[in-house]
């Protein structure tokens, strides 16, 4: 595998999450496997869990790691082509990216969305850019429109809880006081289309993900008839696609409580973390057995292990 972009760069993603399950019984199995390698993380935005599993990730691998934290400590990146650098941006990614190739053997970057522009979003500037002209393999670690590592551990986690062959998986929409990206919202939506699961979508009316994404499958702007019989409730907020960057009424309505979870199947409660508590769900239900958001964020350093390796034993 030369990148992990998207989701789409996993061939085989039942197997995949076999051998991520396997990994998480013997997590040093492959302790020697990236000795003398070096991987890179970048980061344009803040972390706790992407910037540590990955990081634990590639320890047990046996990797070296190097963190640099872009925002504040790299120069300024100019991403257009023969754009005359004369104003605040001090370097180019085709620089950039050559140079992190030389001390690196893999690249990993997190670069949220702006939420100004659409089209420059989902143009995936960041990342595409690095990919072009790195020449090593690049780790999506959360890009503008996408959040592949989050979605893999999501598959690991379900797979983990499932009970039937088929559950019966929410999508729900939920407040929160700030506009956020669509990017862990996307890659779930695509992970759930390659399982086998009953799919829902919830949302108030105006939250719609991109059609593209989110194809055939069903949307209920009523959420709790949503969450009938469900054996997983997988929460999150995002901003509207079809008003991009505009904040939208932010419907506390939608907070996930106990009531709701019992209209469930005894559902597990996910959530990618960080997580505002009591606006997005009530400690009654994050703080409850069904609960499953600490082991969900543990699942982080297998997915991240599981890419690591692959790229590794490809290189
Ligand atoms: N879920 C997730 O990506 O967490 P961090 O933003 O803390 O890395």
């Amino acid at each position: 595998m030369k990148n992990y972009f998207s989701i789409q760069d996993i061939d085989s993603l039942k197997d995949w999450v076999e051998e991520a399950i396997e990994m998480k019984k013997n997590p040093l199995s492959d302790k020697t496997l990236g000795v003398d390698k070096t991987i890179g993380l970048l980061f344009f935005n803040p972390s706790l869990r992407t910037r540590l599993s990955t990081q634990k990730a590639a320890l047990n691998l046996g990797m070296n790691v190097m963190v640099m934290n872009f925002t504040g400590e790299g120069w300024s990146l100019e991403y257009g082509d023969g754009t005359v650098m004369d104003q605040r941006n001090s370097e180019h990614v085709k620089e950039a990216a050559q140079v992190v190739s030389q001390y690196c053997d893999v690249l990993a970057i997190r670069a949220f969305a702006k939420l100004e522009n659409r089209e420059e979003d989902y143009s995936e500037k960041v990342l595409k850019n690095f990919m072009k002209y790195a020449t090593i393999p690049v780790v999506n670690m959360e890009s503008a429109t996408g959040h592949p590592l989050q979605a893999l551990t999501d598959a690991i986690t379900i797979t983990e809880h499932k009970k039937t062959d088929k559950p019966k998986v929410v999508l729900s929409w939920a407040p929160h006081p700030k506009a956020l990206p669509q990017a862990v919202a996307n890659s779930f939506v695509k992970m759930m289309q390659q399982m086998d699961a009953h799919f829902v979508i919830t949302h108030p009316m105006g939250f719609e993900l991109a059609s593209e994404i989110t194809k055939e499958v069903p949307i209920d702007y009523n959420q709790e008839n949503a969450f009938k019989d469900a054996d997983f409730i997988y929460v999150k907020n995002w901003s509207s696609y079809n008003d991009y960057g505009k904040t939208l009424p932010n419907d506390l309505s939608w907070k996930i409580t106990e009531q709701k979870m019992n209209i469930t199947n005894d559902a597990k409660f996910m959530h990618c973390l960080p997580v505002r508590r009591n606006v997005v769900v009530d400690d009654a239900v994050l703080d409850s057995e069904n609960s499953i958001v600490i082991e969900q964020s543990n699942n982080r350093t297998y997915a991240a292990q599981l890419i690591l390796k692959k790229i590794l034993e490809s290189k």
